[in-house]
């Protein structure tokens, strides 16, 4: 088994070589995202493995079908970047449903208390030595509500931070389900009433902007954004607007809209053509991380042992839990048996 790796990280060869030389699987990595102009790179290979920021479209598809990839191995957990209905019945799609949602919830409270307790400005202010307080002064997240989109297993481990925290908890989830201490409400309630939201649904056609004007106009002046899930969840003008009115008092933002063109790179020293990322990290008020919030080394353990265990089971069985396919019009996981 042969197996083509894009889109590769120092880290991640750490974690994959282990894994896979253990189970005989010869992996080439490759530092270019998989997308139309480096598909080819793939010729010769049972296995595309991609991430996040990864480009597969139908040309993409067909360009590996043609050349004999049989697998297409997610590396994560979304699958918004790759056209599912398109590839079922051509190319198997494996993904790592989970992998450690503590490190994607704990990075979303890291950065909620970082935000609202000035602690990025506080680690500047001491390292020149500047010990005033003036302009540090935040607010207890106890007693506070939080509104959370998408109770799935990242939702839930927030809620319980935030819970431990005491906080109000309310939810909404398109498939609810019971959680305690946490009251599902309608988008709007949640809207209207929440000081913090966080945001834990996939992105799809009915979440995408789930976070625009309308949205921020019917929150709680001064609300707290947090987005650790995918970037086009936020209409990013819509948000930055937001910060200039004062009617978003912080966000804090693990992806965003545009990150492929320069996530997981380092633009120092270069002019951010982006002028909407650029002005939103200029704001005191908005925290960017670069899609980190995967990252923690039991993440990465588990997200090699989970993606090799899941090439091994499509060439040895044909079939695996973690499939993802196009059936009852809407893409899911392939539980029960073979895709096609
Ligand atoms: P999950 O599948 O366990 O939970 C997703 C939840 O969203 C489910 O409860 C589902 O019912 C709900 N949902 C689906 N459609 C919805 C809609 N239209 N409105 C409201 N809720 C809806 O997924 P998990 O593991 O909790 O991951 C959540 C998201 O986090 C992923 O989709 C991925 O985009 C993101 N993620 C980000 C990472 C990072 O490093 N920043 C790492 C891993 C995941």
């Amino acid at each position: 088994m042969k197996v083509a790796f894009f889109d590769t990280k120092s880290y991640d060869k750490i974690a994959f070589d282990k894994y896979a030389r253990d189970k005989g699987i010869e992996i080439k990595y490759f530092e270019a995202k998989l997308n139309e102009d480096t598909v080819e790179l793939a010729h010769g290979f049972d296995c595309a493995c991609a991430f996040v920021n990864d480009t597969v479209n139908h040309a993409v598809i067909d360009k590996l079908c043609e050349m004999g990839v049989k697998i297409l191995a997610l590396r994560c957990a979304g699958f918004n970047n790759v056209d599912i209905k398109y590839a079922l019945g051509k190319i198997h799609v494996v993904r790592v449903p989970a992998y450690s949602p503590y490190a994607v919830a704990e990075h979303a409270m890291a950065m909620l208390l970082t935000s609202i307790r000035r602690i990025h400005k506080a680690y500047i202010r001491t390292r020149d030595f500047n010990f005033s307080l003036n302009g540090m002064t935040g607010f207890d997240l106890h007693g506070k509500t939080v509104g959370v989109i998408g109770t799935g297993k990242i939702g839930r481990v927030f809620i319980n931070i935030c819970r431990g925290f005491g906080m109000r908890v309310i939810a909404y989830d398109k498939f609810p389900s019971e959680i305690d201490g946490c009251e599902y409400v309608e988008l709007e309630k949640l809207f209207n009433e929440s000081d913090i939201i966080s945001l834990h649904c996939p992105l799809t056609e009915e979440t995408y902007h789930i976070i625009d004007t309308g949205a921020l106009q019917k929150c709680k002046r001064g609300v707290v954004i947090i987005n650790t899930s995918r970037g086009a969840l936020v209409d990013a003008e819509a948000l930055l607007n937001g910060i200039k009115s004062r009617q978003v008092g912080a966000a804090c933002l693990d992806v965003y809209e545009e990150e492929s063109d320069f996530f997981f790179e380092d633009y120092s020293g270069h002019i951010l053509e982006d002028d909407t990322l650029a002005r939103l990290i200029s704001m005191p008020n908005v925290i960017v991380t670069s899609h980190q919030a995967f990252l923690t080394e039991e993440a990465l353990s588990n997200i090699a042992e989970t993606t090799i265990n899941n090439i091994i089971d499509i060439s040895t069985k044909g079939m695996c839990e973690n499939e993802v396919c196009f059936k009852n019009n809407t893409a899911q996981d392939c539980k029960n048996g073979r895709c096609f």
